[in-house]
Protein backbone atom coordinates (compact mmCIF):
# COMPACT_ATOMS: atom_id res chain seq x y z
CA UNK A 1 0.00 0.00 0.00
CA UNK A 2 1.28 3.28 -0.98
CA UNK A 3 2.47 5.22 2.39
CA UNK A 4 0.76 8.54 2.50
CA UNK A 5 2.51 12.26 2.85
CA UNK A 6 2.16 13.29 5.90
CA UNK A 7 3.08 17.13 5.10
CA UNK A 8 1.61 19.75 2.61
CA UNK A 9 4.47 20.16 0.23
CA UNK A 10 5.25 20.88 -3.25
CA UNK A 11 7.32 18.77 -5.56
CA UNK A 12 9.22 19.47 -8.67
CA UNK A 13 10.43 16.51 -10.92
CA UNK A 14 14.08 16.64 -12.01
CA UNK A 15 14.77 18.83 -15.26
CA UNK A 16 17.96 17.58 -15.75
CA UNK A 17 19.73 14.10 -15.82
CA UNK A 18 22.90 13.60 -12.88
CA UNK A 19 20.85 16.85 -11.06
CA UNK A 20 20.55 15.87 -6.85
CA UNK A 21 17.59 15.78 -5.06
CA UNK A 22 17.04 18.85 -2.76
CA UNK A 23 14.85 18.61 0.47
CA UNK A 24 13.94 22.41 0.35
CA UNK A 25 13.36 23.60 4.48
CA UNK A 26 11.63 27.31 5.02
CA UNK A 27 12.66 28.96 8.24
CA UNK A 28 10.33 30.21 10.78
CA UNK A 29 6.73 31.81 9.05
CA UNK A 30 7.87 30.91 5.97
CA UNK A 31 5.73 27.64 3.48
CA UNK A 32 6.57 25.31 0.87
CA UNK A 33 6.45 27.93 -1.74
CA UNK A 34 9.33 30.08 0.23
CA UNK A 35 12.75 28.20 -0.69
CA UNK A 36 11.51 27.09 -4.55
CA UNK A 37 13.56 29.46 -6.41
CA UNK A 38 16.48 29.38 -4.29
CA UNK A 39 16.55 25.42 -5.14
CA UNK A 40 15.89 26.35 -8.46
CA UNK A 41 18.93 28.69 -8.75
CA UNK A 42 21.38 27.06 -6.51
CA UNK A 43 20.86 23.46 -8.47
CA UNK A 44 19.10 24.15 -12.01
CA UNK A 45 17.31 21.11 -13.00
CA UNK A 46 17.02 19.99 -9.42
CA UNK A 47 13.75 18.08 -8.04
CA UNK A 48 12.98 19.99 -5.90
CA UNK A 49 10.77 18.43 -2.25
CA UNK A 50 9.43 21.03 0.10
CA UNK A 51 7.14 20.46 2.75
CA UNK A 52 5.71 23.01 4.96
CA UNK A 53 6.75 23.07 8.77
CA UNK A 54 3.64 21.58 10.70
CA UNK A 55 4.16 23.32 13.84
CA UNK A 56 2.03 27.27 14.38
CA UNK A 57 3.67 29.71 16.58
CA UNK A 58 1.25 32.42 16.32
CA UNK A 59 -0.10 31.37 12.82
CA UNK A 60 3.56 30.99 11.53
CA UNK A 61 4.45 27.91 10.17
CA UNK A 62 7.85 26.42 11.96
CA UNK A 63 9.50 22.81 12.01
CA UNK A 64 9.66 22.14 15.87
CA UNK A 65 8.45 24.09 18.56
CA UNK A 66 10.20 26.48 20.63
CA UNK A 67 9.52 27.73 24.01
CA UNK A 68 11.37 31.04 23.40
CA UNK A 69 13.50 32.50 20.65
CA UNK A 70 16.90 30.38 20.85
CA UNK A 71 15.15 27.94 23.71
CA UNK A 72 13.89 24.34 21.74
CA UNK A 73 11.51 22.10 22.94
CA UNK A 74 13.82 19.22 22.36
CA UNK A 75 11.41 16.62 22.88
CA UNK A 76 9.75 17.93 20.35
CA UNK A 77 13.00 18.53 18.34
CA UNK A 78 13.22 14.90 18.08
CA UNK A 79 9.78 13.91 17.51
CA UNK A 80 9.64 16.20 14.73
CA UNK A 81 12.73 15.32 13.08
CA UNK A 82 11.73 11.48 13.13
CA UNK A 83 8.50 13.10 11.26
CA UNK A 84 10.17 14.78 8.74
CA UNK A 85 12.45 11.55 8.22
CA UNK A 86 9.56 9.41 7.61
CA UNK A 87 7.91 11.67 5.25
CA UNK A 88 11.38 11.85 3.23
CA UNK A 89 11.23 8.15 3.39
CA UNK A 90 7.58 7.71 1.62
CA UNK A 91 8.11 10.30 -0.35
CA UNK A 92 11.66 8.61 -1.78
CA UNK A 93 9.46 5.60 -2.00
CA UNK A 94 6.38 7.75 -3.96
CA UNK A 95 8.42 9.68 -6.79
CA UNK A 96 11.64 6.98 -6.90
CA UNK A 97 13.53 9.27 -5.25
CA UNK A 98 17.35 9.20 -3.92
CA UNK A 99 18.30 10.18 -0.43
CA UNK A 100 17.98 14.42 -0.40
CA UNK A 101 20.46 16.87 0.21
CA UNK A 102 18.85 19.02 2.52
CA UNK A 103 18.85 23.14 2.07
CA UNK A 104 17.53 24.59 5.26
CA UNK A 105 17.16 28.05 6.33
CA UNK A 106 17.37 29.07 10.21
CA UNK A 107 14.54 27.06 11.43
CA UNK A 108 14.44 25.04 8.86
CA UNK A 109 18.57 24.67 8.78
CA UNK A 110 17.61 23.64 12.66
CA UNK A 111 15.52 20.81 11.55
CA UNK A 112 17.74 19.61 9.30
CA UNK A 113 20.82 19.49 11.48
CA UNK A 114 18.61 17.78 13.70
CA UNK A 115 17.87 14.99 11.63
CA UNK A 116 21.48 14.67 10.57
CA UNK A 117 22.26 13.78 14.32
CA UNK A 118 19.03 11.89 15.17
CA UNK A 119 17.95 10.32 11.34
CA UNK A 120 21.51 10.37 9.54
CA UNK A 121 19.95 7.89 7.17
CA UNK A 122 17.90 10.35 5.98
CA UNK A 123 19.78 13.19 4.33
CA UNK A 124 22.49 12.64 1.88
CA UNK A 125 24.15 15.76 2.65
CA UNK A 126 23.09 19.11 3.70
CA UNK A 127 23.48 23.04 3.26
CA UNK A 128 22.84 24.95 6.69
CA UNK A 129 21.95 28.35 6.13
CA UNK A 130 22.04 30.26 9.84
CA UNK A 131 22.21 26.88 11.85
CA UNK A 132 22.30 26.78 15.34
CA UNK A 133 22.54 23.44 17.29
CA UNK A 134 19.25 22.22 18.09
CA UNK A 135 19.78 19.89 20.59
CA UNK A 136 21.85 19.85 24.47
CA UNK A 137 23.54 17.12 23.73
CA UNK A 138 24.61 15.42 20.76
CA UNK A 139 23.59 12.16 20.19
CA UNK A 140 25.81 9.37 19.42
CA UNK A 141 25.61 9.64 15.33
CA UNK A 142 27.98 8.18 12.73
CA UNK A 143 27.50 10.12 9.68
CA UNK A 144 29.65 8.48 7.09
CA UNK A 145 31.60 11.19 5.62
CA UNK A 146 28.42 12.91 4.63
CA UNK A 147 28.93 16.49 3.24
CA UNK A 148 27.66 19.27 5.09
CA UNK A 149 28.01 22.75 4.41
CA UNK A 150 27.35 25.48 7.16
CA UNK A 151 26.91 28.94 6.01
CA UNK A 152 26.53 31.34 8.94
CA UNK A 153 26.86 35.73 9.39
CA UNK A 154 29.75 36.46 11.79
CA UNK A 155 26.80 40.16 12.22
CA UNK A 156 24.04 37.19 13.15
CA UNK A 157 21.83 38.19 16.17
CA UNK A 158 19.59 34.97 16.38
CA UNK A 159 22.09 32.21 15.30
CA UNK A 160 25.00 32.50 17.87
CA UNK A 161 28.55 31.92 17.00
CA UNK A 162 28.73 29.86 19.77
CA UNK A 163 25.76 27.85 18.83
CA UNK A 164 26.65 27.35 15.46
CA UNK A 165 30.21 26.45 16.50
CA UNK A 166 28.71 23.32 18.77
CA UNK A 167 26.74 22.04 15.88
CA UNK A 168 29.83 22.19 13.02
CA UNK A 169 31.78 20.21 16.05
CA UNK A 170 28.99 17.93 16.68
CA UNK A 171 28.90 17.10 12.90
CA UNK A 172 32.42 16.70 12.52
CA UNK A 173 32.86 14.41 15.99
CA UNK A 174 29.77 12.18 14.17
CA UNK A 175 32.27 12.06 10.89
CA UNK A 176 30.38 14.49 8.61
CA UNK A 177 32.81 16.17 6.16
CA UNK A 178 31.96 20.03 7.18
CA UNK A 179 32.54 22.92 5.23
CA UNK A 180 31.93 26.04 7.27
CA UNK A 181 32.30 29.36 6.13
CA UNK A 182 31.44 32.63 8.13
CA UNK A 183 29.85 35.43 5.82
CA UNK A 184 29.71 39.18 6.74
CA UNK A 185 25.77 39.34 7.36
CA UNK A 186 23.19 38.96 9.32
CA UNK A 187 20.69 35.98 9.76
CA UNK A 188 19.32 37.43 6.43
CA UNK A 189 20.63 35.48 3.13
CA UNK A 190 22.95 37.47 0.55
CA UNK A 191 23.86 37.00 -2.52
CA UNK A 192 27.77 35.53 -0.88
CA UNK A 193 25.28 32.09 0.22
CA UNK A 194 24.00 31.63 -3.06
CA UNK A 195 27.17 31.41 -4.94
CA UNK A 196 28.88 29.56 -1.90
CA UNK A 197 26.11 26.70 -2.20
CA UNK A 198 25.72 26.55 -5.72
CA UNK A 199 29.25 26.24 -5.87
CA UNK A 200 29.23 23.72 -3.13
CA UNK A 201 26.86 21.91 -4.30
CA UNK A 202 27.78 21.10 -7.63
CA UNK A 203 30.78 19.38 -6.30
CA UNK A 204 28.50 17.43 -3.10
CA UNK A 205 26.11 16.16 -5.72
CA UNK A 206 28.78 14.53 -7.89
CA UNK A 207 30.32 13.07 -4.77
CA UNK A 208 26.85 11.82 -3.71
CA UNK A 209 25.91 10.59 -6.96
CA UNK A 210 29.75 8.49 -7.12
CA UNK A 211 28.73 7.20 -3.58
CA UNK A 212 25.91 5.31 -4.91
CA UNK A 213 26.71 4.17 -8.21
C1 LIG B 1 14.67 28.57 15.54
O1 LIG B 1 13.75 28.85 16.28
O2 LIG B 1 14.77 27.49 14.92
C2 LIG B 1 15.72 29.61 15.42
O3 LIG B 1 15.65 30.49 16.47
C3 LIG B 1 15.64 30.33 14.14
C4 LIG B 1 14.31 30.98 13.93
O4 LIG B 1 13.44 30.32 13.41
O5 LIG B 1 14.12 32.15 14.26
Amino acid sequence: MEKTLAFTHRYEPSARAGAPTLLLLHGTGGNEDDLLPLGRMIAPGAALLSPRGKVLENGMPRFFRRLAEGVFDEDDVRRRADELADFISAARERHGLPQPIAVGYSNGANIAAAMLLLRPEALAGAVLLRPMMPLGDAPVTRLAATPVLVLSGSMDPIASVESTARLVSALGTAGAAVVHRELPAGHELSQADITAARTWLAAAAQRVAEAVS
